[in-house]
């Protein structure tokens, strides 16, 4: 760091200009910008920001003067903060015996999910608040500036309206998933639970959701079903995206892109169907892998090298939940889609940035340009290829949230 690096005390007073200089490898995300493709990397650069915005890209000899204060990276590399678009905060709880227990052999099923259920439903507000608080603060930490978080853990009117107001003063992607599984109420009667999370549950979620999401799966939700869900959260305005093919092949992703979808994600368990499906709506809905799923639950990883080269738009995330991916990095999910999915350092950091804004319909976040939202992620190395060939290691030196150093 040098005399010019804010200290986290003079943070807050973050108003004005800053001249971000010295970056010695800048990702923009802007294939015009730059060379390596749509990284559109920068070298020597600098970038301005103003008013919560990028206000200007480009060579640190040709950056303008008088900004009210000037950082140095110092030859380090600097990126747009991760975009997370998958996560499940809104829990209380513990399930540490059962990833004991699935790491002693033990296999991963949808049902671990009513655990935290039950947990979630005991805890008072204060205490989802102050959890949903720390896992935020602790992805932001890593250099997650977006983070989109679902319900799915209250499954009653009440407990999945309370989980959306609670993520919602913590991020604006909030995702209505009161179908996560069929609530233990509802064991003998899941067309009943169909009709709770279709009726008075979605009036009472709606209003507080951007995005309406189903587990279709075997021992959740069927294709009938999820089709139900998803078309009844549309009708009040919200935009479907689905846990599709997580465990087994299935409905999910060709719902996902009949009913143009967001995002399909998990996508572990793809017929050569749902690949071309997938390929032929790349504008439309991203396929988002989730490789701590996998990682937690020792499974295969899904194939991104299959979706990249077939011409789907991929994102990456961290499906941070208690039970089957209980991580907020996403440098660590970089890590292992370069060793473990086939994909390049370039491809996982364009999907881990730009991949997950697309998975959110954002074109305001995952790139560096100007009029973008001045999220930034300085790293302790002078290149992005860093996080997967230093795997582990804590590399995120600093973050700018909408121009304010908050890291
Ligand atoms: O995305 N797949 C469904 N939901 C979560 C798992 C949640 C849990 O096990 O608690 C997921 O992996
Ligand atoms: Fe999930």
């Amino acid at each position: 760091m040098t005399s010019t690096d804010p200290r986290p005390a003079d943070r807050a007073g973050d108003t004005g200009s800053t001249l971000v200089t010295g970056i010695g490898s800048l990702v923009t995300n802007d294939p015009e910008a730059g060379s390596g493709g749509p990284l559109g990397l920068l070298a020597d650069a600098a970038v301005v920001l103003e008013a919560g915005r990028i206000a200007w890209v480009g060579p640190a000899a040709a950056a303008p003067t008088g900004a009210d204060r000037v950082f140095d990276a110092a030859g380090r590399a600097v990126l747009p903060g991760f975009v997370d678009s998958h996560s499940h905060l809104v829990f209380a709880g513990d399930r540490t015996a059962e990833f004991n227990a699935r790491m002693s052999g033990t296999a991963y099923t949808a049902g671990g999910i009513r655990t935290t259920v039950a947990a979630t439903r005991a805890a008072t507000d204060q205490a989802l608040d102050a959890n949903v608080a720390r896992y935020v603060a602790e992805a932001l930490r890593q250099g997650t500036t977006v983070l989109e978080c679902k319900s799915g853990y209250g499954l009653t009117v009440e407990d999945e309206a309370r989980a959306l107001r609670i993520a919602g003063r913590h991020t604006d992607e909030t995702t209505y998933l009161g179908a996560h599984v069929v609530a233990p109420e509802y064991a003998d009667d899941p067309a009943g639970y169909v009709d709770l999370v279709t009726g008075p549950m979605l009036d009472a979620c709606a209003p507080h959701a951007r995005w309406v999401d189903v587990f279709c799966e075997r021992g959740a939700f069927d294709g009938d079903q999820a089709r139900a869900v998803l078309t009844a959260g549309a009708r009040r305005g919200l935009t479907p995206r689905v846990h599709a093919n997580q465990l087994t092949e299935g409905p999910g992703v060709r719902l996902a892109v009949e009913l143009g979808a967001a995002s399909a994600d998990h996508c572990t368990h793809l017929s050569d169907a749902d690949v071309a499906a997938l390929a032929d709506a790349a504008g439309t809905t991203v396929a988002t892998l989730l490789p701590g799923a996998e990682f937690s639950t020792r499974a295969a990883y899904p194939d991104a090298r299959r979706l990249l080269d077939a011409g789907a738009t991929v994102a990456l995330s961290t499906d941070c939940n208690p039970g089957s991916s209980f991580t907020t990095s996403v440098p660590f999910c970089i890590a292992v889609a370069v060793r473990e999915m086939g994909m390049t350092p370039d491809e996982a950091l364009w999907s881990a940035t730009a991949g997950g804004a697309a998975a959110l319909r954002r074109t305001d976040v995952g790139r560096v340009a100007v009029g973008a939202r001045a999220d930034l992620v300085l790293l302790d190395a002078p290149s992005h290829v860093h996080l997967a060939y230093r795997p582990g290691v804590p590399l995120v030196a600093g973050v700018w949230s909408a121009g304010r150093r908050v890291v």
